[in-house]
């Protein structure tokens, strides 16, 4: 088979492979290795998934779009993903949101022009307890406020 991934994905593929009852079971770290190395799932790379696992790339699309932390489209090297349900509404996720697009200039769903800041919004990230909370690439900020936001965008500026 043509390799068209890097060796990292085969190699994380080989070493998780003795973990899996076979192939096709291993569709989400194979997802998540192949996100990782391309930044998103392209229409492309879910064919080339497909065919790592020797599975219809319809099978590998329901999966894609089924989970927010696999990207359909270019995300920002700083992914900022907040929880808007009911524990982190609550707490204040609302105002974060709006405050990010404007400090940001963009809207939910968004990527800014330089390609440095994404914003959307995700589902439940299961860390109620200290809401509001902000998926930030892989990271959570929890208890998350507009003061820390600002310390987080200025960071990360270009
Ligand atoms: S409601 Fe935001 S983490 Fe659960």
């Amino acid at each position: 088979m043509k390799k068209v991934f890097g060796e990292k994905f085969y190699q994380e593929m080989d070493r998780i492979s003795q973990f899996y009852p076979n192939k096709r079971a291993m569709l989400l770290p194979a997802l998540h290795a192949a996100q990782k190395e391309r930044g998103w799932i392209s229409d492309e790379t879910m064919q080339d998934v497909a065919d790592f696992l020797e599975i219809p790339k319809t099978q590998v699309k329901e999966v894609v779009t089924f989970y927010h932390m696999f990207h359909t489209k270019p995300v920002g090297k700083v992914n900022l993903q907040f929880c808007n349900n009911i524990a982190c509404w609550l707490r204040g996720s609302e105002e974060l949101i709006h405050h990010a697009e404007k400090k940001c200039n963009i809207r939910l769903g968004e990527t800014t022009g330089d390609g440095v800041f994404t914003i959307s919004e995700v589902e439940c990230l299961g860390s109620c307890g200290t809401a509001p909370v902000c998926q930030v690439n892989d990271d959570y900020h929890e208890n998350f406020s507009v003061e820390a936001l600002d310390k987080l965008l200025e960071g990360r500026q270009s």
